[in-house]
């Protein structure tokens, strides 16, 4: 099908129904990349499990939720192989294998270990598991032997560390693995309901699963600029966090003319929202049909994620009688 062998990877971490936010920054992406690449993407438990151990429960229900917006937004198990991580038990083997060479300052200084630790003060992320985590991504990267894996800016340092981690073994062991490369993906800025950044913890999120008249209800109340304050007011596009969806959903040539519009107060904010309103819910229409289905068949989902439980696992385990035999195991 015009595939060119490159392999890629990317993983996500269940943590509940996925927002417009993800849509832009990532799946976007990767249903461009399904049709080029040989692509593996995966939903990585083991590391909701590294912040969420306290919690542990709700990484089922969670697991669930993305793979139904995956299906529903288009992902396909004909295209990609779509798995989830702790069931490839291949992972945590390598996992191991490849934190018996890391030196402990390389885990250290990543940036997030410390971040995460701040921001998230009522868990206790100082733990063993979650210093590892770029370890663990490493695993999940080269054990499927990936070249390309399509992150965003936030991901760069762990990539960074996968490629030292990859360069690492390869010069004890022999040239098992290729050095992962990073394909940047350009995330855009998106604004959530009350002009924070769009996230799940801030409550401020859009979600794709939201019926029409959520999605109606949540963007016509939603923060504009603040020099709107009358009809007569004009504004400026660029500070208005509104404007941050109009730039992910709608076609550049509305946007210019919403542009001129706002600056010269000829439209209002409302006549301004429901041009991304009604273009999302053009581009949601099709999700929301697949999603009712697979709600309806939740074990449609499971047995769609087994069969790429199934894929993922042979190549996991091929790969794995390679590594053993070059370490001498
Ligand atoms: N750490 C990534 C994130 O938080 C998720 C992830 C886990 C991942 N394993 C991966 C991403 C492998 C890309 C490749 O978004
Ligand atoms: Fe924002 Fe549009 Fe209102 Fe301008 S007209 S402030 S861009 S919602």
């Amino acid at each position: 099908m015009g595939k060119i062998g490159k392999t890629v990877l990317s993983g996500m971490r269940p943590t509940g129904p996925l927002h417009l936010g993800h849509l832009a920054g990532a799946l976007r992406n990767w249903l461009k990349l399904q049709d080029q690449y040989h692509c593996f993407y995966t939903i990585v438990t083991w590391h909701a499990l590294s912040s969420e151990y306290q919690n542990s429960k709700v990484i089922k229900e969670s697991t669930f939720e993305v793979a139904a917006d995956w299906l529903s937004i288009g992902l396909d198990p004909n295209k990609s192989v779509l798995f989830i991580q702790s069931d490839i038990k291949e992972h945590a083997e390598l996992h191991l294998l490849l934190s018996m060479t890391i030196p402990l300052p390389w885990l250290q200084r990543v940036p997030t270990f410390k971040e995460m630790q701040r921001e998230l003060p009522d868990k206790d992320l100082n733990t063993y598991g979650f210093l590892g985590y770029p370890v663990l991504q490493t695993a999940d990267i080269i054990i499927y032997k990936a070249e390309i894996v399509p992150v965003g800016e936030d991901q760069a340092f762990h990539l960074e560390l996968a490629r030292e981690i990859t360069r690492r073994f390869n010069r004890f062991f022999g040239n098992v693995f290729p050095e992962p490369q990073i394909l940047l993906t350009e995330v855009p800025k998106l604004a959530g309901t009350d002009g924070r950044k769009m996230s799940k913890s801030y409550g401020n999120a859009i979600y794709l699963k939201d019926s029409k008249e959520i999605i109606r209800k949540k963007i016509s109340t939603m923060m504009t600029d603040t020099r709107r304050k009358r009809r007569a007011d004009p504004g400026v596009p660029d500070d208005c966090p509104t404007f941050t969806l109009h730039k992910a959903f709608v076609t550049e040539e509305k946007i210019r003319e919403l542009e001129t519009g706002c600056r010269t107060a000829t439209i209002g904010c409302l006549e301004c929202k429901d041009v991304v309103i009604e273009s999302l819910i053009r581009i949601l229409s099709p999700f929301w049909e697949k999603r009712k289905k697979y709600e309806r068949h939740p074990q449609l989902v499971w047995d769609t994620l087994e069969q790429g439980n199934k894929k993922a696992r042979r190549v996991a385990q091929k790969t794995m009688e390679e590594v053993r035999r070059a370490i001498g195991l």
